[in-house]
């Protein structure tokens, strides 16, 4: 037994060893040995290294595990969905304090571009265990992506939600206008000039994730400028948006959230001090 343990162990030393000499991380290859390394076969070992394999050619290391926290949630992602970011953690943080502002006992909310379901299921989740029973409509224009969020609702045993494919408000159910207590999103918001210059790790990422039209004269801001025309037409009296944007896109977006009619606007800055997220209540 013992002598069977320190084989293994022996083993797993070894493998380490290897891929940190091909180039590895130390720490990302312990991460990809505790994914991958599942016992002491040869299997494990052509999946570790298939995994380094794929990571030394630069993919998110988040792609090549399979999953990653988001809040309280350990969501799976690969390469049909957008890496959820920390700075949409603080997203979810303002959308429950709205929430708890209103007090609203079974809150509907509709997730726009929901990706991975990071927004919107990280809200179910936390509200049910402040024992909110929130009911959930989480859509994207994607179906690809609709398939991960779906799992990851499975996955975490979120029953409470339904997914729709639309591109943004299109196909939603009209039977929802001027219901919706909280609608979240985080459109593409990068410009496509400005895409061209961002890192290559990004080209892992689909693009229709990240890169939206310029809106007039301002870059990569029409799919953020759409979802908040549109939004007070869905939202029930004192219902909130709550949308992340560019870091050049807080005074736009606080001018088109105006020039939509929500009466009380404020943009929010992140742990960075960037413009990030608006917050608007009709
Ligand atoms: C920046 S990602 C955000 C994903 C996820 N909400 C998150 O925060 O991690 C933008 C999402 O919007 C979706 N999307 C892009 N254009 C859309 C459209 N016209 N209608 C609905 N969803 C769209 C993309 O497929 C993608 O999932």
């Amino acid at each position: 037994m013992r002598a069977n343990w320190l084989r293994v162990t022996d083993a797993r030393t070894a493998l380490r060893e290897e891929l940190v000499a091909q180039g590895l991380e130390p720490r990302e290859a312990r991460w990809l040995l505790e994914e991958y390394f599942l016992g002491d076969d040869p299997a494990a070992t052509s999946a570790v290294r298939g995994a380094a394999a794929r990571r030394l050619k630069g993919e998110p290391l988040q792609y090549v595990l399979g999953h990653w926290p988001f809040r309280g949630l350990d969501l799976d992602v690969d390469e049909r969905v957008l890496i959820p970011r920390p700075e949409t953690e603080e997203l979810v943080t303002l959308a429950l304090d709205e929430l708890a502002a209103r007090d609203c006992a079974t809150p509907l909310i509709v997730d726009l571009g929901c990706g991975s379901g990071a927004i919107g299921l990280s809200l179910l989740d936390e509200l049910a265990r402040r024992g909110v029973r929130a009911n959930l409509v989480a859509l994207d224009v994607s179906l690809d992506a609709l398939a991960v969020a779906r799992r990851n609702a499975l996955k975490h045993r979120l029953e409470r939600v339904s997914f729709v494919h639309s591109s943004w408000f299109d196909d939603l159910d009209r039977s929802l206008r001027g219901r919706v207590d909280l609608l979240v999103a985080n459109p593409p918001y990068v410009g496509q000039r400005e895409y061209e210059t961002l890192e290559p790790v990004l080209d892992f990422e689909p693009r229709v994730a990240l890169v939206a039209p310029d809106e007039g004269a301002i870059e990569g801001f029409a799919d953020v400028a759409h979802v908040i025309g549109a939004a007070p037409a869905w939202l029930a009296p004192r219902g909130t948006l709550v949308v992340e944007h560019g870091e050049r896109h807080g005074l736009a977006a606080l001018a088109a959230a105006r020039r939509a009619g929500f009466r009380h606007c404020r943009d929010v800055t992140d742990l960075a001090g960037k413009d990030r997220v608006l917050v608007a209540t009709t």
